[in-house]
């Protein structure tokens, strides 16, 4: 007995010495990314600190943002008491009794005042984004470090999202990423305020979802054999009989498990299976579903494939009952309402020279063999609007006409989604040049192989605005959001995913979250360095961005051409000269004559990066 005592006491000593031996320390500036719609800073501070308890208010203890807050803190070794009246010394999350209606469903309030912390919203998901939103105004290592306390700054913020759809697509089919990558890659999501994950499931490069009536998708359509130690593009043909151990694809259970943990963070889930193209896994392992007279042996890919020639046979009703099987299992896994049925590149070679797909086309009258897809599109559509759920489709399901249900996700540029938000059809815009974030961050002779073409910056994303020019009111309200995508053809681990959204996914959900009129530049760029810092102590890996600087001219009042030179990374010094090799520090705009060539240098932790950038007046200086 007397032991126990000793052993009670021990212990609450120890807790006592490990609480008030954390540090203490004082935030100075708040980088917080989405930047928040209205926020204002107050007089005096509020000191976070073991002793401060929780008040939820219309919210219950076990409501799925309490629990995550509650789990989260814990994680920092705060371990909230909650009360059952607010009062002095509290964090405060409140649902409000009558709904704010600027701040919406997915809008919060926050107060930081010497008394605490007061958070209200009128849901759950905004607590939850509001919570998001003080996690970021922590120190950066707060997951690693043990702090008493923490005094942060009074302020008070209203936020709300200025675009509903807030999207990340993770293509697992060119490379399969396992259970835990994909929660990772949800929790950044979360991190930053980003509410679609758009599961790119299938593909030619694998078949990635459990399907029960038609095991040889998994047995076969989801494993390839081995070349990740090979560039994409330069690999080995496989070999004959070679085992097939690369790939994998999610059970139903893990399918389930994924779509829970991604509603713990108000995150919907929407699969993607691709019709009637992009379809060499499923090829192989039902080859009956290809078009009469074609011989091409199909094989799970694992290199490039282009013209992607794989093609579901439109004129062959059994591939009609294959897809509602094939839907039958998909929609009850995925409670959100939305089914993406992909839709493109699909090449019609095959399809003009089937005569079952000729037969149907005349029977059903239709003109052209886009015509022939849409129809396969309505009738899936049609097919799953029976079990509450709609479509989605990419850019090419307008080609031969789209339901007025549809939506479409815009991708080849901004041009299908102004057609389709003119039609009435809802829009996701997701432009390459800006959403893509398999494309080169940086010059690509200091990158990691990637897909190349075009150069997607930090700056270039930062720059996207998902509401096209050209729309009136009504039409525009047809504009959902957008999205980032990650294709991973090149991509074959997660420090290699996450090196490529990261910090492009911060300047895509600063894009979709935060008023257009509320961005200046270089503040994102401090903003973006100090959530490196945080996402690095997180364990993800972070691209460093380009160092290509840029330039523009402006005419000075007296007439003089005023060259301003500009960077992306934060904490580069460049170095300049106008033609005479003599580099010298850039510090403010500076005269240059029409064709002068700048010859830029930019240097970063003392190193020169990347390479000297010669940029001309004139014809450079437009980025
Ligand atoms: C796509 O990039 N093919 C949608
Ligand atoms: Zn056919």
């Amino acid at each position: 007995m007397r032991k126990q005592l000793y052993f009670a006491c021990l212990l609450m000593i120890l807790t006592a010495l490990t609480v008030s031996c954390g540090k203490k320390i004082a935030v100075d500036q708040y980088a917080i990314i989405p930047e928040p719609a209205q926020m204002e800073m107050g007089e005096g501070s509020f000191t976070l600190s073991g002793s401060t308890v929780c008040y939820i208010g219309n919210v219950g203890q076990n409501d799925h943002v309490v629990k995550y807050i509650s789990r989260t803190m814990r994680q920092w070794h705060f371990n909230p008491v909650f009360v059952g009246k607010p009062g002095t010394n509290c964090m405060q999350f409140i649902i409000n009794d009558t709904p704010d209606m600027e701040l919406g469903d997915e809008g919060y309030e926050m107060v930081v005042g010497s008394d605490g912390i007061v958070v209200t919203a009128n849901s759950e998901r905004g607590l939850f984004y509001g919570f998001q939103t003080l996690v970021q105004m922590l120190p950066e290592d707060i997951n690693n470090v043990r702090y008493s306390k923490i005094v942060l700054p009074a302020c008070k913020m209203r936020d709300m999202p200025r675009f509903g759809w807030r999207g990340s697509l993770l293509d697992v089919s060119r490379h399969f990423f396992g259970v835990s990558q994909v929660k990772k890659h949800l929790d950044l999501m979360a991190a930053y305020k980003m509410n679609k994950f758009h599961w790119h499931l299938t593909d030619d490069h694998g078949w990635r979802i459990e399907i029960a009536k038609y095991p040889l998708l998994n047995d076969i359509g989801s494993w390839r054999v081995d070349r990740d130690n090979q560039p994409w593009g330069e690999a080995d043909p496989a070999g004959e009989n070679e085992p097939r151990t690369n790939g994998g694809y999610y059970t139903k259970e893990e399918i389930k498990e994924i779509v829970e943990y991604a509603a713990d963070r108000y995150i919907d889930v929407i699969p993607e299976i691709e019709i009637p193209g992009h379809c060499c896994a499923v090829l192989e392992a039902y080859p009956q579903l290809a078009c009469a007279d074609d011989d091409t042996t199909y094989t799970v890919q694992f290199g490039p494939y282009w013209p992607p020639r794989a093609i579901l046979c439109a004129g062959n009703d059994s591939v009609m009952s294959f897809l509602k099987n094939v839907m039958d299992e998909i929609i009850p896994l995925f409670p959100y309402n939305y089914i993406h049925v992909g839709g493109d590149e699909a090449v019609k070679h095959n399809w003009e020279r089937c005569p079952r797909c000729k037969a149907k086309m005349k029977a059903l009258k239709l003109k052209n063999f886009e015509q022939l897809q849409s129809w396969m599109i309505v009738e899936i559509e049609k097919y799953v609007k029976r079990q509450d759920k709609n479509i989605i489709g990419w850019d090419e399901i307008l080609d031969g006409g789209v339901s007025p249900e549809a939506t479409v996700m815009s991708w080849q540029g901004t041009k299908g989604g102004l057609v389709a938000a003119r039609r009435g059809n809802d829009v996701i815009m997701t432009p390459t040049e800006y959403c893509y974030l398999n494309f080169y961050q940086a010059n690509p002779e200091f990158q990691p192989p990637a897909m190349p073409e075009t150069l997607v910056t930090l700056e270039k994303v930062y720059g996207f605005d998902p509401m096209p020019k050209g729309l009136n009111a009504e039409q525009q309200k047809h504009i959902l959001g957008g999205q980032a995508n990650l294709w991973t053809e090149y991509i074959n681990t997660s420090e290699m995913a996450e090196y490529m959204l990261l910090p492009r996914l911060c300047a895509m959900a600063e894009v979709l979250w935060s008023p257009r009129e509320k961005k200046p530049w270089e503040n994102f760029r401090t903003r973006v360095a100090r959530n490196i810092i945080r996402l690095k102590n997180n364990d993800y890996h972070v691209g460093v961005g380009s160092f290509k600087p840029w330039m523009s001219v402006e005419k000075s009042i007296d007439g003089k051409l005023m060259a301003t030179l500009h960077w992306e990374v934060e904490g580069t010094h460049l170095y300049y000269h106008t033609g005479d090799g003599d580099f010298k520090p850039y510090t403010e705009a500076f005269a240059v004559e029409k064709n002068t060539v700048v010859t830029v240098m930019a240097f970063y932790n003392g190193i020169l990066k990347e390479k000297a950038y010669e940029l001309k007046v004139d014809t450079d200086t437009l980025k």
